[in-house]
């Protein structure tokens, strides 16, 4: 499974790439805001740090107003991809933007047959939000697994993207699914990383290297 970080922070993208824990970046606009930085410069920025994909999010909501600028955002670099938001319109998008050879990550899917839909229109990612289902009690790794089975059964080639990871657990589910990518904010990449008893375990060793006697100088 590939770990893209779920961030417009370069900060944290330079973190997860020392870590060997970043395979590619996905924002979106309330990502960007936080940064309190112009988009185009935190994309330039993104795009010289990350050799993987970079999903950039258009804010049309209408047809031609995508196209405009997923074709503009697609000219930073080629690993840039396109997300479009699972609405009719942007389904359109989708298709076209495919068939001139960009890639699309649609994004904001909250149902197996959305992402039927996006499959359809030829997609590269599908990005189910598994934690703001979870949050009004609907089950978001039960979406991921009937996505997963749909894709396969068909032989779809788009790529199930699982997006709003909220806890280690999700990022579990989603490898134990077959999920092709997680898009991991930084703290729980970090959070991956932690077990309690590993900590218990090195402050033992460390204390019980100090009963070790030391080589004389
Ligand atoms: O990139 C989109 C997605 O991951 C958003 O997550 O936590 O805002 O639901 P969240």
């Amino acid at each position: 499974m590939k770990f893209f970080i779920d961030t417009a922070d370069v900060g944290e993208i330079k973190k997860a790439l020392a870590l060997g824990l970043c395979d590619g970046v996905t924002t979106n606009p309330s990502l960007v805001a936080k940064t309190g930085r112009g988009f185009e410069d935190v994309l330039k920025e993104i795009v010289q740090l990350v050799p993987g994909p970079i999903s950039a999010e258009v804010t049309a909501t209408d047809y031609e107003g995508m196209l405009r600028e997923g074709r503009h955002y697609a000219k930073f670099g080629e690993q840039v991809v396109i997300k479009v938001p699972l609405i009719v319109e942007g389904l359109r998008a989708v298709k076209t933007l495919t068939d001139e050879g960009t890639k699309v990550n649609v994004t904001l899917c909250f149902s197996p047959v959305q992402a039927l839909l996006a499959a359809k229109a030829g997609a590269t990612y599908i990005s189910p939000f598994v934690g703001r289902l979870d949050d009004i009690s609907q089950d978001g790794m039960a979406m991921v697994g009937d996505i997963v089975q749909i894709y396969r059964n068909y032989g779809f080639k788009t790529q199930v993207l699982v997006a709003s990871v909220r806890h280690p657990v999700h990022v579990l589910e989603a490898a134990k699914l077959g999920a092709d990518v997680a898009t991991i904010p930084y703290s729980v990449i970090e959070q991956l990383a932690k077990h309690p008893l590993t900590d218990a375990g090195l402050k033992k060793f460390l204390a019980d290297w100090e009963k070790v006697p030391k080589a004389s100088k």
